[in-house]
C-alpha cells in the first residue's frame, strides 16, 4: 500500500468496510479520491470515523461522485430540504417526537426510486446521537438477488414496478403527498432487477416506493413485491450500522437498501444527522 492510501476494515461478513486517520473536511488528494471510489464499489458502504465536516466539507465531499440532489418535496412546513439538510426525530420546536414527519425513513428503502433519475449515493454525518440504538441498517440487494432461486429469478426477469411518492405515504402511513409533490414527482416505472452501471452486477430494485409490477394484477404483484422484500432483507443480507459521534458514513443506493431503525426511545432522545444524495442515472 503506498503512503497516499488509507486502511480499510470490514463492518461486517455482509458488506461496509471503515476507515481511521483520513480527514474528509480537507481537499482529497486524487489518489485518495481513486481509492475511496474503488472501496466504494467494493464495500457498497463506507464510514470514516472521527469527521468533524460543516455543510460545505460535506457538499464538496458528495460533489465528488456527481451532481447534489436538489430536493422536490415539501416537507411539513411547506418549505423544501436544502442540498445538505438534517434528517431527525424532532419536531417543529426542536424537541424529540415518537412519530416525526418523515417517519418514513424507518423503512426499506433506496434513495428518490420515485425519480427518473434515483440516487447514487447518500451521506450521512453524525451531529447528535442517542446513548444507545438509532442504528442505519444497510440490505445488499445484488447478494439477495445472486441467492434467489433460478425460478424465481427466471419469474422476475424483464418486469417492471411502478415507483410512486404517493403510494410510499400511504404505505408507511405518513402524511398523504400533496398535488404539489405528485406533479414535482409523478409516479415512473424502473425495472425490478437492475444491472449496476460500474460493476455490471444484477440487483433487485424494490423498497417502499415500489407500488405494483406493471402489467401484472394488483394482488399479484403486491404479493411477489412483500415476497421479494422479506427474502431481501433477512438477517444474512443485512449490516447493522451502530453509530458513533463523528462517523461519516456513505452508501450505494444502486444496489443497497436502507432504512432508520427506531431501537432508541425516540420520544426522549435526540437524533440528528447530516445528509446530501448524489443523483444518479437512470436503472438499467
Ligand atoms: C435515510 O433514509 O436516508 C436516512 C436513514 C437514517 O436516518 O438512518
Amino acid at each position: 500500500m503506498s503512503a497516499a492510501q488509507f486502511n480499510l476494515s470490514p463492518v461486517s461478513e455482509v458488506m461496509g468496510a471503515a476507515i481511521v486517520g483520513e480527514d474528509l473536511s480537507r481537499p482529497l488528494t486524487p489518489a485518495i479520491i481513486a481509492q475511496t471510489r474503488q472501496a466504494f464499489l467494493d464495500h457498497h458502504v463506507l464510514v470514516f470515523r472521527d469527521q468533524h465536516m460543516s455543510p460545505e466539507n460535506i457538499h464538496d465531499l458528495a460533489s465528488i461522485f456527481g451532481d447534489v440532489e436538489q430536493h422536490k418535496v415539501r416537507q411539513e412546513d411547506g418549505s423544501r430540504w436544502d442540498a445538505v439538510h438534517r434528517i431527525t426525530n424532532l419536531d417543529d420546536a426542536g424537541n424529540p417526537v415518537e412519530k416525526p414527519f418523515f417517519s418514513s425513513t424507518y423503512f426499506w428503502h433506496t434513495d428518490k426510486s420515485f425519480l427518473k433519475t434515483p440516487a447514487l449515493l447518500t451521506m450521512l454525518h453524525a451531529v447528535e446521537l442517542p446513548p444507545n440504538g438509532g442504528d442505519t441498517q444497510f440490505a445488499d440487494m445484488t447478494k439477495a438477488y445472486d441467492a434467489l432461486p433460478d425460478a424465481t429469478k427466471r419469474r422476475i426477469e424483464g418486469l417492471k414496478a411502478v415507483q410512486s411518492l404517493e403510494f410510499m405515504r400511504r404505505y408507511t402511513g405518513s402524511a398523504p403527498a400533496s398535488e404539489d409533490d405528485i406533479a414535482a414527482a409523478p409516479s415512473i416505472v424502473h425495472p425490478l432487477v437492475r444491472t449496476h452501471p460500474e460493476t455490471g452486477r444484477k440487483s433487485l430494485y424494490i423498497g417502499m416506493y415500489c407500488s405494483h409490477i406493471e402489467g401484472m394484477p394488483e394482488d399479484e404483484g403486491r404479493a411477489l413485491l412483500e415476497e421479494l422484500l422479506v427474502h431481501a432483507t433477512s438477517d444474512r443480507f443485512v449490516y447493522s450500522h451502530a453509530w458513533k459521534d463523528g462517523d461519516l458514513v456513505f452508501w450505494d443506493n444502486r444496489c443497497l437498501l436502507h432504512r432508520a431503525v427506531a431501537n432508541y426511545e425516540m420520544g426522549k432522545y435526540r437524533r440528528v444527522l447530516m445528509r446530501v444524495v448524489v443523483k444518479g442515472s437512470r436503472p438499467q
